[in-house]
């Protein structure tokens, strides 16, 4: 008796189990179908990642039926929000984890069409076909570090969207510029050239004084550039990302960026899983999809004279003051 109910339960896990595996199964397949959902002759060029999830998004809340879903509803909008620098702030990480929000779709390219003269050139409409797919309700962001550094970009922003919203990602300011030497200098060696130490570029050979005309060392001068963005837009447009914190804590620092873009909560801790192997957080999207970010975003940087360092944050000490005091977020930078 007690053996035929045993026999009995182990049928039924058995029946439970290969239903669960199918249901995995049928979600996995149909993740893969949806990448081509086309119907008509006017093909639409995927970005798959995106607009799948879109797709799945609209899927899950019972909001239309399979392929067909809303296909005519999908727009390329001008992006609502724009991560516009800064360099080695950690732009790219910032975009592709807001990524992980439902209502956010992202432009995968750095599309440099308002620092780009010939780009700027094209109009608007190509900047608009440079944009994903998406659904009205969502919002579209694209970042282009070289925005926030280039003379012209406020004011052509502004043209297109003056309420538009803006996101800045800082890290320590000595601690960028090296890390923007490093970049370069990284591109240099792919190509087996030889470049200048940091010490040389940083400081003036003549003046032992910190080179203002290097490059590195001016993008980190935050509180220039903000002030040429304030003569187009209020302070209250741009939300301040602390880029080190990003990589140390990015639910944190993401749940701030939803509350500025009025978007709902949805970035959770399922979406950031900690990879010890990397030092570095993954996204994952949902059960099927995750992915880590490129490795070359966690580069080791040379060894610089300390003397250099401290002289550059002693140089950039009342400039981060200044940007303080500018966008109401205090760090603690040197
Ligand atoms: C579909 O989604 C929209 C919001 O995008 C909502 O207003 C509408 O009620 C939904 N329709 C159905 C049938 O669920
Ligand atoms: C301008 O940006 C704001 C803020 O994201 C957005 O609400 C608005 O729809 C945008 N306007 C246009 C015309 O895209
Ligand atoms: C760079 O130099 C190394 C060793 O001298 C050589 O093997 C490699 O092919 C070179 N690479 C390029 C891009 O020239
Ligand atoms: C963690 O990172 C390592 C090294 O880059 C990688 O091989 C591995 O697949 C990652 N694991 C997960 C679960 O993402």
């Amino acid at each position: 008796m007690l053996f035929k109910q045993q026999a009995q339960l182990r049928q039924k896990l058995l029946v439970l189990g290969s239903l669960a595996i199918g249901s995995v199964l049928y979600l996995v397949a149909r993740v893969g179908t949806l990448e081509s959902p086309i119907p008509g002759p006017e093909q639409i060029p995927l970005r798959s990642i995106q607009f799948k999830r879109a797709l799945l998004h609209e899927l899950r809340r019972g909001n239309g039926t399979k392929e067909q879903l809303g296909l005519q509803r999908l727009v390329q909008q001008l992006p609502q929000a724009i991560i516009i620098g800064v360099r080695k702030g950690g732009t790219r990480a910032l975009l592709e984890m807001l990524n992980l929000h439902p209502t956010v779709v992202k432009a995968s390219q750095e599309i440099h069409y308002f620092d780009n003269a010939k780009n700027y050139a094209r109009g608007i409409e190509w900047y608009r076909s440079k944009m994903p797919f998406s659904f009205p309700h969502q919002i579209t962001i694209e970042k282009s570090p070289a925005y926030f550094i280039t003379d012209e970009v406020p004011e052509r922003i502004f043209k297109m969207n003056s309420s538009i919203k803006l996101l800045i990602i800082v890290r320590e300011p000595t601690t960028r510029a090296v890390s923007d030497y490093t970049q370069v200098l990284e591109g240099k060696e792919r190509k087996n050239k030889t470049y200048h130490k940091f010490e040389k570029l940083a400081i003036d050979s003549s003046t032992f004084e910190v080179n203002t005309k290097y490059k590195a060392v001016r993008t980190s001068i935050y509180t220039k550039h903000l002030e040429r963005w304030l003569k187009y837009f209020p302070v209250e447009q741009f939300h301040i990302v602390d880029g080190d914190r990003l990589i140390t804590d990015p639910l944190s620092e993401l749940k701030l960026v939803e509350q500025f873009l009025h978007l709902p909560p949805r970035i959770s801790p399922f979406n950031l899983y900690f990879n010890a192997t990397r030092g570095f957080y993954c996204l994952r999207f949902n059960i099927v999809f995750s992915k880590c970010l490129a490795g070359s975003k966690g580069r080791i940087h040379p060894e610089v004279d300390p003397s250099v360092l401290t002289k550059l944050q002693r140089f950039f000490h009342p400039f981060n003051q200044k940007f303080y005091q500018i966008t109401g977020r205090t760090f603690t930078w040197p």
